[in-house]
């Protein structure tokens, strides 16, 4: 498809997205703060906006403000997130006329500029692409916020996702040199470049996320009071905050347990991925495994490269995502049981690795070799080195459009509103 057109749709389909998600809410819904981790809703919703008017009108085109006050309001880095609710955020409906006047104007100048006339920006659609997925991305942060307004304020209908089968154990990587990152891929972000070559020992990977089952049978092990299984870190994180269980998990006795979903409490479905965990409850879980987390370049390894020596896209090949193959864009509003997207596994036999959950690795978030900033520095640049750990693969909750296997996403250690889990490794 062309890309002018491409870009139209994939504008147009974030942005209904974005609305579906706030449509149940009322006023005070999406005004008020439901979580201190969490922006109020309605300051996502103008920072869409405001991003979308930074880069595509400014930007593109040299527009001037449309109101120069918004861009103190909606930056991210001026005002941290317990500090939002004070400001003189647009209300539900202005924010909604902001976002469809910037939206009116940025398919105008979309019609007039010129693709391929040499601006990095605009080769192959990369800012429209910035925008899109950034606009995505807010709507799997919302996803997070409204999980954690609990209650019953949220009840999404959505269609059960397909049925699982067994998956266990794990694969074997064979030692080898594979191709890291990319360079081709019009719409990565600066920190998946540049491609590289990096060069592993063998390695086993687990063939699925670690289930809700097997992370219960951690937790009935007593892997809470055992700070053998922790790092110092993590266990003290573990004291201080009080961890238990995975967020969400609710003891109904007998070893049994719940979990809240949006406004749902429903059996813990065992078959699941975990998701909810913090990267120090699943390092300690690998530990206790007698496992450990996989490297980010493992990770990728396994999901994107073919013993015949070839890089793909997707786990599965270099056709994109369907309904047979994983389980994106926010459809189900939960992760798949294990083994549900047989179609969707990797040359090496590693299923869900896109899609259901992101993925903890090992690794903290650094640039590649030869890393170049683009097209500004508070995308990736000034995260490295800051004690982030990078996440793979994408969540159910994540757009297909904002996940490859190259995409790297980074969070703190200790975070749990994030629909997170992980897979765990060994030396071959
Ligand atoms: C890449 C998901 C960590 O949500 O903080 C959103 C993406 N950058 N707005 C984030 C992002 C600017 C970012 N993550
Ligand atoms: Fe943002």
């Amino acid at each position: 498809m062309e890309v002018r057109q491409k870009v139209v749709d994939d504008l147009e389909s974030a942005r209904r997205r974005s609305l579906d998600l706030l449509d149940p809410l009322d006023d005070d819904g999406l005004r008020r703060q439901h979580s201190p981790l969490m922006s109020p809703l309605v300051w996502d919703l103008a920072h869409i906006g405001n991003y979308e008017e930074l880069w595509l009108l400014r930007a593109v085109a040299g527009a001037a403000p449309i109101d120069e006050a918004l861009d103190d309001i909606y930056d991210a880095f001026r005002h941290p997130r317990p500090n939002r609710p004070a400001l003189p955020l647009l209300g539900p409906a202005e924010a909604r006329r902001y976002l469809a006047e910037v939206r009116g104007r940025a398919l105008d100048t979309l019609e007039r500029v010129d693709l391929d006339a040499g601006a990095p920006l605009l080769a192959g659609g990369f800012v429209y692409g910035m925008v899109v997925q950034h606009e995505h991305q807010h709507d799997e942060t919302m996803l997070a916020t409204l999980q954690l307004m609990g209650g019953t304020g949220y009840r999404p209908l959505a269609p059960a996702p397909p049925a699982g089968s067994p998956v266990t154990g794990d694969v074997l990587v064979p030692a080898g040199p594979f191709v890291m990152g990319t360079d081709d891929e019009a719409w990565a972000y600066d920190n998946e470049r540049p491609a590289h070559l990096v060069d592993l020992p063998g390695f086993r990977i687990d063939a699925a996320p670690v289930t809700n089952g097997a992370y219960a049978g951690f937790v009935a092990d007593g892997g809470y009071d055992e700070p053998r299984w922790w790092t110092a870190d993590g266990w003290a994180w573990r004291e201080k905050a009080g961890l238990v269980a995975p967020e969400f998990w609710r003891a109904e006795g007998g070893g049994r347990w719940s979990r809240l979903r949006f406004g749902w409490h429903e059996d813990l479905p065992l078959d699941e991925p975990v998701q909810h965990v913090c990267w120090y409850e699943a390092d300690a879980y690998a530990r206790w495994a007698g496992k450990r987390l996989p490297t980010e370049a493992e990770w990728e390894k396994a999901a994107s490269w073919s013993p015949a020596g070839v890089k793909h896209r997707w786990p599965w090949g270099d056709g994109g995502p369907t309904a047979e193959r994983a389980n994106l864009g926010g459809t189900h509003f939960r992760p798949a049981p294990v083994g549900a997207y047989p179609a969707g596994a990797s040359a090496y036999g590693c299923h869900q690795m896109v899609g259901d959950v992101w993925e903890w690795t090992a690794s903290d978030f650094e640039p590649y070799p030869g890393f170049v900033t683009f097209p500004y520095r508070e995308y990736s640049e000034v995260f490295f080195g800051s004690g982030y750990k990078v996440l793979r693969g994408g969540s159910w909750a994540a757009s297909p459009l904002a996940v490859r296997t190259t995409f790297r996403n980074w969070d703190y250690p200790i975070r749990r509103q994030i629909f997170a889990g992980f897979r765990c490794a060994r030396d071959a």
